[in-house]
Parts: structure tokens; sequence; C-alpha cells
């Protein structure tokens, strides 16, 4: 497009676009300027940013205010602080890289820059507080629907399938891609705000020793690199259907059969760790209500809360 055809349409000077083509090819946009002719895009980086995650967004709310940072301690952080300055529900905060990772149990979330998804999601739902950490699983679901569809837009049937871990894991091949954080600021009865966050091992090349037999991301499986922008604006897309459709009853009856054809612990042994207590059975899906349904040795079959417990294949992670 020519210099004059973008000064026209934007309302702005021949200056303004030569500072601006400047900041963009900084950001690592590929712009060519051809003598006469204008200007032309020959890439675009794979950056987190506004304007790449907001040009992709097909949703009415979710991740409409859209929060993007260079580095932060947590994005969790980050979205809790904003939701007390007021932010609104739906609004999304991400980061290239993160100083204070934050994972489940007090552990540390690895967050190199440039290379994984490091997303958190601010929600004000008008739901009991009790059925909060349902959002965990509708996110797990979002997500691991997302990662499918990006991979399977370029390789189709060959892709690696992203499958759900109850209650908070997305594995490709038995080892974990991505993990979710939800933290809940309440009163007695009352949901002030709930921030879900989610890491997704996208383009990682190799992870810390300590985590490499049991960490997988979407490069090593696939073979190629993502769009991390357009795998993040697709797990709102998903998010935001799957939210609408949890919000109409307060549950996961709806959900409950799609959740469970991703659920890789389905039909599988698995071990259940309470704290100072460890039984082992086999996984049968989930209750409506979220629970993970495990028949036990002797036949009983126990509903399993999220939270505290801790559920691994009886041979592995998975
Ligand atoms: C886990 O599996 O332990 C949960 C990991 C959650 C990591 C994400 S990355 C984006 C968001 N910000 C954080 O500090 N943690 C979550």
């Amino acid at each position: 497009m020519s210099g004059q055809e973008l000064c026209e349409r934007l309302g702005v000077s021949r200056t303004a676009v030569w500072k601006v083509i400047g900041q963009l090819k900084e950001e690592g946009y590929g712009i060519e300027g051809v003598k006469n002719r204008g200007y032309h895009i020959s890439s675009i980086p794979d950056i987190m940013t506004e304007a790449e995650i907001g040009s992709r967004l097909e949703t009415k709310v979710m991740g409409r205010c859209c929060v993007c940072y260079e580095e932060a301690d947590s994005t969790n952080t980050r979205a809790k602080r904003l939701a007390d300055e007021g932010k609104p529900h739906g609004t999304l905060v991400c980061a290239e890289a993160q100083t204070g990772g934050k994972g489940r149990r007090g552990r540390a979330w690895s967050s190199p820059p440039g290379e994984a998804v490091y997303m958190s999601l601010l929600l004000r739902p008008p739901i009991n507080p009790v059925h909060t950490s349902m959002l965990t699983l509708v996110m797990g679901l979002a997500a691991a629907k997302a990662c499918n569809e990006v991979m399977e837009r370029s390789l189709g049937d060959k892709a690696p399938k992203v499958l759900v871990k109850w209650p908070n894991d997305l594995v490709i091949e038995g080892r974990k891609v991505a993990g979710i954080l939800t933290e809940l600021s309440t009163e007695v009865d009352y949901i002030n705000h709930i921030v879900t966050g989610v890491g997704i091992n996208v383009n990682t090349k190799a992870f810390p020793e300590e985590i490499a037999a049991t960490a997988n991301s979407m490069y090593i499986a696939a073979g190629r690199t993502f769009s991390r922008a357009e795998l993040t604006a697709l797990c709102m897309k998903y998010f935001e259907a799957c939210y609408d459709t949890f919000l109409e009853t307060e549950d996961l009856s709806v959900l409950k059969e799609e959740y469970e054809s991703l659920l890789v612990n389905k039909g599988r042994q698995v071990q259940v760790l309470e704290p100072g207590h460890t039984y082992t059975g086999t996984a049968l899906g989930i209750r409506e209500s979220g629970e993970l349904l495990v028949k036990r040795e002797d036949g009983q079959v126990t509903a399993v809360y999220a939270g505290e417990v801790s559920v691994r294949g009886i041979y592995g992670y998975v």
C-alpha cells in the first residue's frame, strides 16, 4: 500500500506513518518499502501484543479488554491487581515472560520469553463461590479445543492430540503441555473476582532437566511452531462458548460429554493422593459438578474433589 494511501486512510501525516513503520520493524514485523509503490508486510512476528491478539479475536466479551506485558511477575498477580482497579469481566492479561510465574501448590512456573503462552482471564461470574472449581475444567476444555484446532489447521489428521488430565493439566502423549491455576477472591457468599491463569508450552524447544521427562510442548510433539496470538484468541473463543453454556445450568451437564471425550484419565488406573491417604482405582469420568469419579478395588465409586488431591497414573504422571 502506498504511503499516500496509508496517510489518507488513517488521517495522519507522512512522518507519522514513517515513524510507526519504524516502531513496527522494531517489534519484529518485516516491512519492505518499494520505491514508488509503497509498503509491503513480508513477515509477522510471533509476539503477544494487544494488536496481534485483538485482531484475531472472535468474541463478544472474553479478551475484548486485553493488557499485554513484555515482562510481568505473574499474569495472575497482574490480573488480580487490574481487578481491584476495576477492569471488566473478560479482561485478558498476557506476558511474553514471567519473572515469578506461579504453579499450583506454591510451585514456580518456568516462564522464559518468546516461546509459551502465559495468560490470565479475569472473571466476575454471577455464581455461587462453591462452583468456582468447575471453571478450571471449563478453561481446560476450552484450551484443549483451541490447541487441537491450531494443530489440526496445519497438520490435519496427523496432528498430535491434546487431552485433559483432570483437573488442571493438558497433556500430549502423556506429558504435560499446559497447566491452569485458578485463584479466587470472595466474600462469604459472593465472588469479587476469579482469575484463571493458563500456561501453554507452545514453541518450547527444551525444558529444564527437572521437568524434561514429564513436560511436552506443541512444537516438540508436532515438529513445527505455532502462532501464540492465534492460539490465545482461539482459547478466548472456545472459553466464551463453554462459559456461556456452563452459566446456563451452573454445572457441567452440557459440557460433560465433550469433556470426557478429551479426558486422558478416563478408563485408566489412577492413584488418588489425598493429604495423609492414598488409594487406587479406575477413573470413570466426571460428575456434572466436576468431581472425578473413581471406582475403587472394592467396587465402591468415590467422587474426588479438586483441591488438595493429586491424581496420577499408577505407573507415572498420567
Ligand atoms: C500448574 O500446573 O501448576 C499451573 C500453572 C499455571 C501457570 C500459569 S502461566 C499464566 C498464569 N500466571 C501464573 O503465574 N500462573 C499461571
